[in-house]
């Protein structure tokens, strides 16, 4: 069985003993959210970004796993969402459908990395953002963290900010990259000037 799936009771538990949500809340920070965007989230797990969004943002939320959606549904509850179960490589999405197109902590995650962010970017409308949240892979913890995804099934493909910035640079859009701690970066993609 897939390993989301298998986790899936545990993982906003296990999430809170290692503090993600401030990091969710740091990559928020960094983001500019218009009132109007829509706003992706890819691999988007039990949805725990949603309790730093905006309340009125159209959101869409896109995972691979049925029982992490499933865990997302509370959080949807009274906002514009929808939840699709789908593959990040072949989304059942329209081009350019979304202003912000967030995916955070889950590339490392994706087979495939080329296609996954060439989907990100078709979604993402020309003059919206894609924004990633990754782990520096020369950092001590990505490699312990690499090793144990790896044991897990995992694919545990995890690129630096420049690899990622290159593929962006091919779609036409310039990076920033903020550091989040010197472990974690945040990418923002954006069409260039
Ligand atoms: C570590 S969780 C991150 C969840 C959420 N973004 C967060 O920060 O809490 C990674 C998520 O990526 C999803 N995922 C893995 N491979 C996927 C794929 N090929 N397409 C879509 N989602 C995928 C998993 O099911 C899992 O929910």
């Amino acid at each position: 069985m897939n390993f989301f799936q298998l986790v899936a009771p545990f993982y906003d538990a296990f999430m809170k003993l290692v503090g993600h949500s401030k990091t969710l809340k740091k990559a928020v920070r960094e983001t500019e959210i218009k009132e109007d965007d829509v706003i992706c989230d890819i691999g988007a797990g039990t949805g725990q970004l949603l309790d730093f969004l905006p309340e009125d943002n159209e959101l869409i939320l896109v995972d691979a796993s049925e029982k992490m959606l499933k865990k997302a549904e509370k959080r949807v509850r009274g906002r514009k969402a929808r939840l699709v179960q789908a593959q990040v490589q072949k989304l059942p999405l329209d081009d350019d459908c979304c202003d912000i197109v967030f995916c955070l902590d889950a590339l490392h995650h994706f087979t495939r990395t080329g296609a996954a962010l060439a989907e990100m970017n078709r979604i993402a409308k020309e003059s919206g953002q894609v924004i990633i949240l990754e782990f520096y892979p020369s950092n001590i913890k990505t490699k312990v963290m690499k090793r144990l995804e790896e044991l897990a099934g995992e694919p545990g493909c995890f690129y630096s900010p420049d690899k990622l910035a290159d593929f962006f640079y091919k779609y036409g859009r310039n990076t920033k990259i903020v550091d989040l701690s010197s472990w974690q970066y945040l990418l923002i993609a954006s069409h260039k000037e």
